[in-house]
């Protein structure tokens, strides 16, 4: 065994990549595959007593409705059938055959299993979009359900599930700008849509499909979206701002609430892409920063999977002003009963057939149960942190700079996560937040140093368990027992950042008395090795 493989297998380096051979099959389609006649189950002939009793069930159907000639499917045996995609799948690098490396945005986060089998249950699965609502009752309420967990999110008051990916629930969004410019008598007048170049494609591309033209921003030199560029593109002719946020640079826009105010007094409406809303849930919400549309990707952001996968869900959500263009139906509850309300004068129409990609929105929901508002919080931390360590590594590699935010030492998830630990520990007393430039001696010679230390009045901590305190998924085993459990993968990932930053992370603690946690962090970044 090579010393680097011992390393890996010993967890000093992470997961050891794998190499892949891909299967490769000389595999048709499946319509080049077909046999006349060949069938995959052969239905028994109906006993004699039922057809009569049945009558002429195609009179049942009215004439244009019916079939002049039978459809063109393709025709095997069942066994060539599942040779067909069993060989197909072979052919398929998913998500749970990956290399420890994320194949795309949808595919890089964690899509639990159980999510699965929740979604595969028969009372699910067998379910049809065209059932009477009376007897999906269950599924309605999920949907009616979960729209409102994504009310609480987003700051918005309705959604629609529609979409079947982020793109159509943007397109969706640029629709009903559209709309409400028309009603005000303004279709021909409100023609632009402005975007920034970070903003995902689908920003410019759905309101072009939509009729716009597209007006797009370049950064300022700093990388952020450019107040004075969004000031000049501004006119009467403004129909609304679609942009993504954070970009996909991962910056976060920190005059967002600016580019919103500037965007309404032109008239306009603003839409805010929030398929990279894994950092910022719990944090910050589109309608705080008055935006008037939104749109969640499901399978980014809410852990139903995509792409290699499976299908997407993506959520749009609007201001209740502009509630009544909406696609149909959308599910409405009286308190005892659920129901598709389909009678929506002002409605864009459908965007996608039926009303969403059921399975999706369920995995959706109960992520969001299984984590709680807690949860939620904690996951935007830790995506915050492990996309600062993820940077800090890629930084590393000789050649690689990130031209924009330079300098920019984000420690304030470092900060976030010391304090909700912090929070999780106190349930009486209180919790001290300090900042303060120091001096430090720890590594040789003196430096300027920014010390920030969180100081909590709560139950502390137990000698024993400290040691394993920044150790991921340690704190379960240890059984420290407190009111808000935790995994400890946070405290973990803040460490490895701070120390990578030339810094370090400390914790005191005495038992029955509370903790100090304290984050040195050296003003100047640590040189290349
Ligand atoms: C920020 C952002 N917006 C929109 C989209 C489009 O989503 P979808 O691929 O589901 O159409 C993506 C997908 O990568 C994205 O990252």
């Amino acid at each position: 065994m090579s010393s680097e493989i011992r390393r890996h297998r010993m967890g000093e380096a992470g997961p050891l990549p794998r190499r892949f051979h891909q299967a490769r099959w000389d595999e048709s389609v499946i319509f080049d595959l077909s046999t006349p006649g060949a069938r995959g189950l052969l239905v028994p002939e109906v006993e004699r007593e039922v057809a009569d009793a049945a009558g002429n069930v195609l009179e049942t159907i009215p004439e244009p409705l019916r079939r002049a000639s039978p459809p063109a499917l393709p025709e095997l045996s069942q066994v060539h059938v599942l040779r067909h995609y069993l060989r197909v799948s072979q052919e398929t690098l998913g998500a749970d055959l990956n290399i420890d490396v994320g194949q795309g945005t949808c595919t890089m986060k964690h899509n639990p299993k159980i999510n699965e089998q929740l979604a595969r249950l028969p009372e699910i699965s067998e379910l049809h979009p065209l059932q009477d609502e009376d007897t999906v009752q269950g599924m309605l309420e999920i949907f009616y359900r979960f729209e409102q967990i994504l009310k609480e999110i987003s700051g918005l008051d309705r959604f629609t599930f529609q979409p079947g990916a982020g793109s159509q629930a943007i397109y969706t969004n640029a629709a009903i700008i559209r709309a409400y410019h028309a009603t005000n008598g303004q279709a021909e007048q409100k023609d632009e849509i402005i975007t920034t170049i970070f903003s995902h494609p689908s920003d410019a591309a759905c309101p072009k499909v939509a009729g716009f033209k597209v007006i797009t921003l370049y950064p300022d030199e700093n990388g952020y979206p450019d107040l004075e560029a969004l000031k000049a593109a501004v006119s009467d002719h403004t129909a609304g701002l679609m942009i993504t946020n954070p970009e996909d640079t991962g910056i976060f826009n920190p005059r967002i609430a600016e580019f919103v105010r500037i965007v309404h007094e032109a008239g306009g409406l603003c839409a805010y892409d929030q398929a990279n809303a894994n950092g910022i849930l719990g944090v910050t919400r589109a309608g705080d920063a008055g935006f008037d549309l939104c749109q969640f990707n499901l399978h980014k952001t809410f852990a139903t999977p995509h792409g290699c996968g499976g299908p997407a869900a993506g959520a749009t959500g609007v201001t209740a002003e502009l509630a009544r263009f909406l696609p149909v139906p959308v599910v409405e509850f009286d308190g005892e009963r659920y129901r598709l309300d389909y009678d929506r004068p002002e409605t864009i129409g459908k965007i996608r057939q039926f009303y969403g990609v059921a399975p999706a929105v369920l995995k959706a929901y109960a992520w969001v149960m299984s984590l709680g508002a807690e949860g939620l919080r904690q996951v935007a931390e830790v995506a915050v942190l492990n996309n600062n360590y993820l940077m800090h590594k890629v930084l590393q590699i000789r050649g690689v700079s990130a031209p924009y935010a330079q300098g920019k030492r984000r420690v304030e998830q470092v900060l976030l996560n010391l304090l909700s630990n912090a929070v999780k520990f106190t349930e009486k007393g209180g919790v001290t937040l300090r900042a303060e430039g120091a001096s430090d001696n720890a590594a040789g010679a003196a430096r300027p140093v920014v010390r920030l230390s969180v100081t909590d009045t709560g139950m502390g901590i137990k000698v024993e368990d400290l040691a394993t305190l920044f150790q991921p998924f340690r704190q379960i085993d240890s059984g420290l027992a407190r009111n808000h459990e935790g995994t400890g993968l946070g405290l973990a990932i803040c460490r490895r950042l701070a120390e990578l930053l030339g810094g370090e992370i400390r914790a005191e603690s005495e038992w029955g008395k509370g903790s100090v946690f304290t984050c040195i962090m050296p003003l100047k970044e640590p040189a290349k090795s």
